[in-house]
């Protein structure tokens, strides 16, 4: 069985690398990477590869960056050249971002059957380009993996049958398992003078809270109030940092001295910075659940979330940029009475084993 299996960006990379592994161990398949380029940046891309022992990808789309149309477009004509070319029995996408939704649309159009790693995570928000692309992905997927059952329940709604979907785990909690001796052993914290448990760790980069002035800077106010309170380290996604240079917050942003900027940091750092941590706040969809599963509280600066169970079984609160909550909850972390969350149901480090073992049957 031949499979194009397609990352992209961040997230893309630490939920394709124990799939790889797996696969690779079965030799009735026959899997092949192709990276659409949509992410780049050596500390966005590269440092994943090398960390995750993410083979060489097969093939290179080398999009970059654009408007989600000219975006989209680029990966679909690249991707179909690729299809053609390539004839595989499966294309394999993952999560919910653009390179997700162009390689399934093209992969259906040559009928060609897609498997959706993480499907049925809805948001209910469709003002959210990744719900775009989660909706559209799960509509043409043949096959679909979920990480919480609350996505069963989602696509069963929608109208796929119980045979397509398979509740198979986290992906990206495989990652971290497959990490823990490299994360345990991150200096990060240490060489910016902060002892365990003393600090936030913080990672925002939602269209929603960047990519205005009003939400950007009461993100930044609220921040300011919080980092009084203890230290904020803060890995900036290069489009909050284009955000906070187009707006002018730069020198604003600087005279928090508690806020310890930072380029985007790989993932043995930003996942030990995490286990070390006393607290996050976010809008990331992956740190929701690296939060879960280590038992650090987690802040949601959203109004929803696709990952439900993080909410109901783990650690996480949405919050969206409500003031007096944000203290609240920040003061049960201080104070110790913060909620208590537990690991959700096959978040074990054996998805990518269970997503392997379909194919197998499938091939
Ligand atoms: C994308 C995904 C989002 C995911 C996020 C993970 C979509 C619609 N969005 O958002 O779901 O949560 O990745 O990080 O697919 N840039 C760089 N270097 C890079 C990549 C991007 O400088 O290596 C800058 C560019 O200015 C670019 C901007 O970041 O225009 C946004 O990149 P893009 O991939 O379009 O969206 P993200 O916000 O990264
Ligand atoms: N991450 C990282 N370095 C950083 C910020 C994040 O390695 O500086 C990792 C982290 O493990 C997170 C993953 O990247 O879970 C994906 O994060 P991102 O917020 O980019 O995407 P999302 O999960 O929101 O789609």
């Amino acid at each position: 069985m031949k499979l194009l299996c397609v990352a992209g960006a961040r997230p893309n990379f630490m939920k394709i690398a124990p799939i790889l592994r797996e696969m690779k161990k079965h030799p009735s398949l026959q899997p092949k990477l192709v990276h659409t380029g949509q992410h780049y940046d050596n500390k966005m891309s590269d440092i994943f590869f090398k960390e995750l022992q993410i083979p060489e990808p097969d093939i290179h789309l080398n999009v970059g960056s654009g408007t989600h149309a000219e975006q989209t477009a680029e990966i679909m004509k690249r991707f179909e050249t690729v299809v053609l070319q390539e004839k595989p029995d499966w294309v394999v996408v993952l999560g919910d971002i653009n390179s997700t939704l162009a390689c399934s649309v093209t992969a259906s159009k040559l009928h060609v059957p897609v498997a959706h790693v993480e499907a049925g995570l809805r948001s209910s928000d469709r003002s959210m380009p990744e719900e775009i692309n989660r909706l559209v992905t799960d509509a043409i997927a043949e096959v679909l993996f979920t990480t919480e059952k609350s996505g069963n329940e989602n696509l069963l709604k929608e109208g796929k049958s119980e045979k397509q979907i398979y509740f198979t785990g986290n992906v990206m909690i495989d990652s971290l398992v497959f990490a823990q001796p490299q994360i345990s052993q991150s200096q990060t914290a240490a060489n910016l003078k902060l002892s365990e448990k003393s600090y936030c760790i913080t990672t925002l980069h939602r269209p929603s809270n960047v990519d205005n002035l009003k939400s950007l800077s009461k993100i930044f106010e609220i921040l300011h109030a919080i980092q009084l309170k203890l230290p904020v380290v803060f890995p900036i996604h290069p489009r909050t940092r284009k955000m906070i240079e187009t707006f002018g917050l730069t020198d604003k942003v600087a005279k928090m001295k508690n806020l310890k900027l930072m380029d985007p940091v790989g993932y043995f750092d930003f996942v030990g910075l995490t286990a070390y941590a006393k607290m996050a706040i976010t809008d990331s969809g992956g740190l929701q659940e690296e939060t879960t599963y280590l038992g650090i509280p987690c802040l949601t600066m959203r109004e929803n979330t696709e990952r439900p169970i993080t909410i109901e079984v783990g650690t996480n609160t949405l919050v969206g940029l409500d003031e007096p909550l944000i203290h609240k909850k920040v003061d049960e972390v201080l104070n110790g009475t913060y909620k208590k969350g537990n690991i959700p149901e096959l978040w074990d480090g054996r998805a990518a084993e269970r997503i392997t073992n379909v194919f197998i049957k499938l091939a």
